[in-house]
Formats: C-alpha cells, structure tokens, sequence
C-alpha cells in the first residue's frame, strides 16, 4: 500500500491515530492544544493526501484547493458537517467522511435529557445559591420548578438523535409531539410520538429541543417570529448546532418573560456566547460537550481513523457524507 500523508488539526482522545502510523503511513498532529487559524491550517495541510479534522475548522474550497490535486479525504471527527463545504469537496473528487454513530448520539440524547432536567428543576441556579450560603433551611417556595410528568416535548428534527430523546421522553411520561419532512409511521407505532406541524409543536410544547443540522433552510430556525409562537412560558434546549437559534431574539423572549428558560449547549459565534446569555439565571450554558463522553469520542476516532484506513486501501468508507463522488474520486 502506498504510504499516504495525513494532517490531523488536533489531537484526539485515544490511540487510534497509532493504527494509522502502524499501516505505515505518514501522519502529522497540530502540536496546539486549540483549533488552528485559518494561516495555519492552509500552512500545514498543503501536500497531504488526507486530512483528519474537527468541527472548528472551516473547510473549504480555498482550502482544498491549497492542499493540492493529491488530497483525496477529508475525515471530519464529527456528525455535523456545516463546518466542511460539501460541494466543493464533490466538485474536487475529494471525499468527505463523519462519524455518526450510536454512542455519539447516545450522548447527545442523554445531555439534552441532562439539561431538560436542570432547567425544568432549576438545578444550576440552586447549586450557585447553595455555595455561595443561600440555603438557609427548607422553605415552601425557593427554585420551583416544573413537573415534566404530563408536559408535552416538542422535538424539532426526528432523526437519530431525535428519536433516542423520544424514546427516554416515555420514563417522564411526557406526551412527545415531533415535526419533521415527513411523517414516521414507526417512531410513532414504537414510541407514541406524534407528528405536528412545526406551528402545532411550537404552541403545544412545554419544553422545544431541537436535532435538525444546521442547512439553509434550518440556519436562523428559531428567529422572533417563530420564538414569539412557542407556547408562554415554554423551554428551549439546544444541542443541535448554535446558528439554528437567533441569539437575540432568544435574550428578548427570555427577558420579556416570553420563555420560561432555555439551555444551550452550541452557540452561533463559537466560542462567543452573548454577554447578555451569560447573566441570565433562567438559562443554562454548557460549552459544546452534548457528545463530550469517553464512549462517544472513542468511537468518533476510531471510525474517523477506519474511514482514512478503507480509503487508502481502496475501499468504499462506511460514512461519505457526499456519497456520489465515489464514482468520481480522486485516484492515484
Ligand atoms: C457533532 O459531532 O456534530 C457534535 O456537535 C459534536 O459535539
């Protein structure tokens, strides 16, 4: 097998990278415990055959173009691929691969559960009181909270992520109502989820989660107009990607009393968070980790780096995002 030159633009948890190096290729990791800057990333990429990267890095045609004609995968250590343009990797022949998977998405259900149940019982809010001396023995009516038995979860975008959220939804004996393209006959045979139209979802829905990618069409999802038709005193939660959700018009909502709460754990101008965001108690904020678990980052190398490995041996990898470019790869 011809040895091949790969850039990885961050270290990744794991060994994975070691099968790499065992099947005698080349591999080159940023040495920056950070994403690089655009110089950078152009600087080390160039003459590789394939790039390993992570969803801080912005890949475009520009970019491609400044690898060289020899660069035939991008592995994106991923499931979103907003930040990668597919077209330009297709229009090159250069193929693009992520790593969905169960324990990636496994772990993006159960933080979403994880910040369902903060906001709903106010548990952040209270843990900060509570340190700084605030408990000074029971009360009747320190950080109410809601019931989630009998409320009814609205979940935007059924797709993998979407339907494990449902499905732990039943524990709660939440009613889940769900809007997607179209219609999934078994989520709702399975699960008793039923389909509304996203109007419908919005005015019904104590708590709205969101698991759609961010595309045209999704980008700026939740803007003013929308938010003002979510139920009064309803919930946000986002996992999904930070730019579905207009930041703005979210401080307003939840300043205007509009909104009960909102948790995020994506942000449009990342690592930016509104200031505004930040001094908000009715909200909570985790630093992108929805797929932050052992399990979930060990499958995401593994199959980033077996996605590397089939493509220099010639073989289909198992998650091309831009599918139809096989027949018209780059080859050497
Ligand atoms: C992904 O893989 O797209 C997630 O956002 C990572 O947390």
């Amino acid at each position: 097998m011809k040895e091949m030159k790969v850039f990885v633009t961050r270290q990744i948890p794991g060994d994975h990278l070691e099968k790499l190096k065992e099947a005698g290729h080349e591999v080159a990791i940023s040495q920056f415990d950070r994403p690089l800057s655009e110089e950078e990333l152009v600087e080390k990429v160039k003459g590789t055959d394939a790039i390993l990267s992570l969803l801080t890095d912005r890949i475009d045609g520009d970019l491609m173009d400044a690898v060289g004609s020899q660069l035939k995968i991008i592995s994106s250590y991923a499931v979103g691929f907003d930040n990668v343009d597919i077209k330009a990797a297709t229009d090159r022949g250069i193929m693009v691969t992520n790593t969905p998977c169960d324990e990636v998405n496994e772990a993006v259900a159960e933080h979403t559960w994880a910040l369902i149940l903060a906001l709903s019982r106010r548990i952040v809010e209270a843990d900060e009181a509570t340190r700084r001396g605030g408990f000074k023995g029971w009360e009747p009516d320190i950080f109410l909270g809601i019931n989630l038995t009998g409320k009814t979860l609205g979940i935007a975008g059924l797709g993998r992520i979407g339907l494990m959220v449902a499905r732990r939804a039943k524990g709660y004996n939440m009613t889940v109502l769900y809007n997607k393209h179209s219609q999934d006959p078994e989520a709702e045979r399975e699960l008793g989820v039923k389909f509304a139209s996203f109007e419908e979802l919005l005015a019904a829905s104590d708590i709205v989660s969101l698991h759609v990618p961010l595309t045209d069409e999704t980008r700026n999802m939740f803007r003013k107009d929308v938010i003002s038709k979510m139920k009064k005193g309803s919930y946000l939660v986002n996992t999904a990607r930070g730019a579905c959700v207009n930041e703005h018009d979210l401080v307003e909502a939840l300043r205007s009393g509009h909104l009960a709460g909102a948790a995020l754990d994506v942000f449009s101008n990342e690592p930016n968070i509104d200031p505004e965001l930040i001094g908000m108690e009715n909200v909570i904020l985790t630093p992108h980790i929805a797929s932050a678990t052992k399990e979930a980052r060990d499958k995401m190398g593994e199959m980033a780096v077996d996605a590397l490995l089939d493509v220099f041996s010639g073989k289909k990898p198992q998650n091309i995002v831009n599918e139809e470019v096989w027949p018209n790869r780059r080859k050497w």
